[in-house]
């Protein structure tokens, strides 16, 4: 199919080879001639896409499906590392509470922790909100039935224990904490956080403090 037309010099005659769908209909165009006025004459020599190559709806929607599939399942994969170090583990918690994690990130089994860990030992594991937690041990070998949440209160340093001062002494500003966590020095205003510290099947589990705190008398800040 052929067809002839009149450009304006402002028109290139490609513009001219845009059809529906973004689909070039015209394969040739040729100049024809140079009018005399201020246009020139195009032959288009227009060729239709054959209607058998031209893909159907049902199968363009099937294509776009699989491009879709493509491109979400890598992103998807991507996006759960991320999603799984934004949202601790330990806080889904529930009735049975959330099992204390030693440094490996294995849960504490209580014998074989004692086992280790000797009288007035105070050790870091993963707690609460994955919160870390002290472990307590008492001087009969027991574990204490409640855990120490090791952020400082006063703006949020890890306080380390030191077993020389028998104490928890912040680094960043001098804070310090007797050996159950209460304060005992500032600028921290309050003392530590509780959780207890129960035992299901044999393993740590804390669950969190709502009571009294025992260190004060008074209501837990915390909850
Ligand atoms: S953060 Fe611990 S004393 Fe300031």
């Amino acid at each position: 199919m052929a067809s002839s037309t009149t450009l304006s010099p402002a028109i290139a005659p490609s513009q001219l080879c845009s059809g529906k769908n973004g689909m070039n209909r015209c394969a040739n165009v040729a100049i024809a001639k140079f009018g005399k006025g201020r246009g020139m004459k195009v032959k288009c020599m227009a060729t239709s896409v054959p209607a058998d190559r031209v893909p159907d709806m049902g199968k363009r929607e099937l294509m776009n499906l699989l491009l879709l599939g493509a491109v979400a399942l890598p992103a998807t994969g991507m996006l759960l590392p991320y999603t799984y170090f934004f949202v601790p583990p330990g806080s889904g918690g529930g009735d049975g509470g959330t099992p204390a994690k030693d440094a490996l990130g294995n849960d504490v089994v209580a014998e074989e922790w004692l086992k280790t860990h000797g009288p007035g030992d105070r050790t870091l594991t993963q707690g609460l909100r994955g919160d870390p937690t002290y472990l307590v041990v008492e001087n009969d070998r027991s574990l204490a039935t409640y855990g120490i949440n090791a952020v400082c209160t006063h703006l949020g340093c890890v306080v380390p224990w030191n077993k020389a001062e028998n104490k928890f002494m912040c680094p960043c500003h001098g804070s310090q904490y007797n050996n159950q966590g209460k304060v005992v020095r500032g600028p921290a205003p309050l003392s530590l956080a509780l959780a207890h510290a129960d035992l299901d099947d044999g393993k740590v589990v804390f669950v969190p403090w709502v009571e009294t705190d025992f260190r004060t008398g008074e209501n837990p800040w915390w909850s």
